[in-house]
């Protein structure tokens, strides 16, 4: 599934940041080092799905700081810790930290450093979680900074895709990618086509509506690596010859003056397009939350027993990706294997 890998030395050190063992963004990682990652995340599987147990991680405390709602990233993290043997102490929301008293970041990480291993933060503010990261020497993780980055999502999409290209018997080279919805904001996809473009001859089709489409900065490096990027706002047109179709919710909590009127239902991925646009060994991703309020046009619940829908699957790959990460950052990896016992 994975190329061979030829560096040397602790993965940890050849992915951090600021000479600091932490994860902020996936510019920390080359083609190599994700598939180093992924071999771990592969030997975490019998422990995510509790086959076997592993206590590598016992008497560490992760502290979960989410200043932004989240069920998935929150949760999958907490869970990822105490599968490895950790304890997890969670703050959420502004209101419940004494950041609503005015404390700074700086402080908070300070403070929190002394009390934690590791964080995992999430924040409204692009850029924020490296403030937290700059001020401590423990391990860091951007867990969704404002429109900015999603490393961990990325790292387990792209482990998805990898995961079901192989079941499907396609390799990632080459492959055609389709990315849909509201690419300006969407921090997953900023951080995915970035990782994605450490693979060779991608095709990547951007369908966005007017003012919602993925930012120059982010294509000017994807587009560096030599790959096509074509940008439409058809639907149809996107989904022809696309191998993954990763669909993103629209984040009105993120618009300054945008206005919606653009965004119809011509951008919903569903059953019907699907059908008559899309290829039969299709993936069909999504970061999740999908919106199912009314009005909201990402992702069709008529897909939900499409064997193509791969969102559930994509959401499992969170944890032994999320493990597959402490036990890299917090030096580990090396131990799994012999700590596993049976249930
Ligand atoms: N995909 C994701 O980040 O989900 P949450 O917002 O629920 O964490």
């Amino acid at each position: 599934k994975y190329a061979q890998s030829a560096q040397s030395g602790p993965l940890r050190d050849r992915i951090s940041y600021n000479g600091k063992h932490q994860l902020l963004s996936v510019d920390q990682f080359t083609r190599e080092s994700v598939e180093e990652l992924f071999r771990i995340a592969d030997q975490m599987q019998p422990i995510a799905r509790r086959q076997k147990v592993s206590r590598v991680l016992e008497g560490a405390v992760l502290g979960n700081l989410f200043f932004e709602a989240s069920t998935r990233t929150r949760v999958s993290f907490g869970a990822a810790f105490c599968r490895l043997g950790g304890s997890v102490c969670d703050t959420t929301g502004f209101t419940f930290s004494s950041m609503a008293k005015g404390e700074s970041i700086y402080d908070t990480s300070r403070v929190m450093s002394g009390y934690v291993d590791a964080l995992v933060i999430r924040h409204p503010e692009r850029g924020s979680v490296a403030e937290f990261a700059d001020a401590t020497n423990i391990p860091v993780i951007n867990g969704g900074d404002g429109a900015g980055e999603h490393p961990s999502q990325a790292l387990l999409d792209l482990y998805t895709i990898l995961t079901e290209f192989s079941r499907l018997g396609k390799l990632l080279d080459g492959a055609h990618i389709a990315m849909v919805g509201d690419l300006k904001y969407g921090r997953t996809v900023h951080s995915l086509i970035k990782l994605l473009a450490l693979y060779r001859d991608l095709k990547f089709t951007l369908v966005a509506p007017k003012g919602l489409e993925m930012p120059d900065y982010i294509l000017e490096q994807a587009g560096k690596r030599g790959h096509v990027i074509e940008q439409t706002s058809s639907l149809e047109q996107g989904l022809v010859g696309a191998d993954v179709v990763y669909a993103t919710r629209v984040q009105k909590e993120r618009f300054a003056d945008e206005q919606l009127e653009g965004y119809t239902a011509d951008f919903q991925v569903n059953k019907a397009i699907v059908d008559r646009c899309g290829r039969s060994d299709a993936i069909i991703m999504h970061p999740l939350p999908r919106d199912s309020r009314e009005g909201a046009h990402d992702l069709g619940v008529d897909l939900n027993h499409d064997p193509r829908l791969a969102i559930f699957r994509q959401a499992d790959n969170g944890i032994p990706v999320r493990m597959a990460i402490f036990a890299v950052l917090l030096g580990v990896e090396g131990l799994v294997q012999h700590s596993l016992r049976d249930v």
